[in-house]
């Protein structure tokens, strides 16, 4: 099989009948890639523009999905391809993503967004017990929504057609309910600290960090202003989801920087 794709979790491989093969690292626990299973194909029969989730295959060492092949290109690559392009991809982001908050999860088949991210701060060994508890306790005051959150948010998970008309959001392992503002400061996070993969081309990570800033800023403001949630109902969610992301095996500079944002914001408390 051609290999077509590689992420963090997995590498992606073609597939007979326009399908792809998501294959997941040895490592990887089972538990996780069946909640991608389970979770793409809850928001799929929501009508939400995801690739349909075909099979699971439980081989050892390495678990695999099936999924419908999308025809087109992740928002990242088109951004590093094209870098004109930017600011205009950047707020199609936002309306992608606040289309996926439209959708509620009644039927409470998502995990929810304070579980997720209270097991994750609590999990973490780089914050200490006491601001664990500082930020768990913080978080019980934000608001406790329904919408359907994907989680990871990011340009490298938002993938565009040729013609750039049609969306598909990839990659719903992390999906939620829960509170949108709180799945935006995710993505503000990622977006403001993320790095990609230390054997990426110099060219690409050059454009990558021109991209960063222009992504932040028109991706945030297209989004606060479509979906009128202010910029504060953000921002207060953005101590507890960085310290949740430090559960994640993050590269040093990365964790550095979140350490300190964390600390930062709990002196703030
Ligand atoms: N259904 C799909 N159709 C076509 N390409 C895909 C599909 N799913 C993933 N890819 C490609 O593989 C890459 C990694 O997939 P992703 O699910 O995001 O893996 P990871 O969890 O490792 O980030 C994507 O950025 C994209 O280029
Ligand atoms: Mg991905």
């Amino acid at each position: 099989m051609r290999r077509i794709g590689q992420g963090r979790t997995a590498e992606i491989y073609e597939y007979p009948s326009n399908q792809i093969m998501k294959l997941y690292h040895a490592d990887f626990p089972a538990e996780a890639v069946q909640n991608e299973f389970r979770i793409t194909k809850a928001v799929f029969q929501k009508g939400l523009l995801v690739p349909q989730a075909r099979l699971f295959m439980d081989d050892e060492p390495r678990k695999g999905i099936v999924f419908e092949r999308i025809e087109g290109n992740t928002m990242l690559a088109l951004m590093i391809q094209e870098s004109g392009l930017i600011e205009e991809l950047s707020r199609q982001m936002a309306v992608c993503h606040h289309s996926l908050h439209a959708q509620q999860d009644d039927e409470g088949i998502l995990p929810t967004q304070k579980q997720i991210l209270t097991g994750a701060i609590q999990n973490t060994s780089l914050l200490s017990e006491e601001e664990k508890t500082k930020v768990i306790h913080y978080m019980a005051c934000l608001p406790e929504r329904k919408q359907i959150c994907h989680g990871d948010f990011h340009p490298d998970n938002v993938m565009l057609n040729e013609t750039r008309d049609q969306y598909w959001v990839i990659d719903w392992m992390t999906g939620m309910s829960g509170d949108p503002a709180g799945d935006v400061a995710r993505s503000w996070v990622i977006l403001m600290s993320g790095t990609l993969p230390s054997d990426t081309d110099p060219t690409v990570h050059r454009g990558f960090e021109l991209a960063r800033n222009i992504m932040l800023d028109h991706y945030i403001q297209h989004y606060i202003q479509i979906s009128g949630i202010s910029r504060q109902e953000l921002e207060a969610w953005i101590l507890p989801v960085a310290a949740a992301r430090l559960d994640e095996r993050l590269p040093a500079v990365e964790a550095d920087q979140l350490i300190k944002l964390v600390q930062d914001r709990i002196r703030l408390l």
